[in-house]
């Protein structure tokens, strides 16, 4: 396994590119002295570039991408296109884009294959709705998310249960190590953990056995919070 990871999925987030400058180099400036973490922030499209531009020490990803690499596919943005600027990371499957945007699995294994060929390192995104959970039927839901995912040494798989993400009801730990260990084992990939982290609860869920990281959404909008749950997967190592 490598080293640990956190990601910062900024979403449609900030509004202005001179509010997404500052925040790039505040949390390029705050996490600068941490050693032995992956650090990658995703910030909207037309950001990644001024921001690769400026901002070196941190790596830049895109939150979605198509799996072609031109042509009539209005709104869409392909692999190349960002290769091309120097991103080479990637956000797959996040569940905003299953439940808002509509996308399916299908898609979203094409978009994984399509960015592993094209040397991305890939974060897909699985978990279970609130309604699957309380149905027991979360690990047969991921189960099928996972199905037919490629192979890939550049995949990283993210656990991310729909009820957790943006409600500030994260997932107990013992409900995270139960399903990092199932996907560990379906995968043998690096599983982060993403739904409602924050510095209050960053250290307890940094504890939790087989979390390799943290997908973070809202606190990674504020550099210092970013910074500080950063720090938990430094000391918090199980
Ligand atoms: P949240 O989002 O941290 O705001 O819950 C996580 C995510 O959607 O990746």
């Amino acid at each position: 396994m490598g080293r640990r990871i956190i990601a910062g999925n900024w979403k449609m987030n900030p509004v202005g590119l001179k509010e997404a400058l500052k925040l790039a180099k505040g949390v390029e400036s705050l996490l600068k002295d941490i050693n032995n973490l992956e650090r990658v922030i995703f910030p909207p499209f037309v950001y990644l570039y001024p921001i690769k531009s400026e901002v070196k020490n941190i790596q830049v990803g895109a939150q979605n991408v198509f799996y072609e690499d031109k042509g009539a596919f209005t709104g869409e943005i392909s692999p190349k296109m960002l290769k091309d600027i120097g991103v080479n990371w990637v956000i797959v499957g996040h569940s905003e884009r299953r439940h808002i945007i509509g996308e399916d699995n299908n898609m979203i294994l094409k978009k994984v294959r399509k960015s592993l060929e094209e040397g991305f390192r890939v974060i897909l995104c699985v978990g279970e709705t609130l309604n699957e959970r309380e149905l027991h039927r979360h690990k047969e839901v991921v189960k099928r998310q996972l199905d037919g995912v490629p192979d890939g040494e550049n995949l990283i798989i993210a656990y991310e249960p729909v009820w957790a993400i943006g409600t500030g009801r994260n997932a107990k730990p013992e409900q995270i190590e139960e399903m990092h260990t199932l996907i560990k084992g379906e995968t043998g990939k690096m599983v982060l953990y993403g739904g409602s982290v924050n510095p209050e609860n960053s250290d307890e869920l940094a504890s939790v056995k087989n979390v390799d990281g943290f997908l973070v959404g809202g606190a990674s909008l504020d550099a210092e919070k970013f910074y500080k749950i950063a720090l938990s997967l430094i000391k918090f190592q199980p």
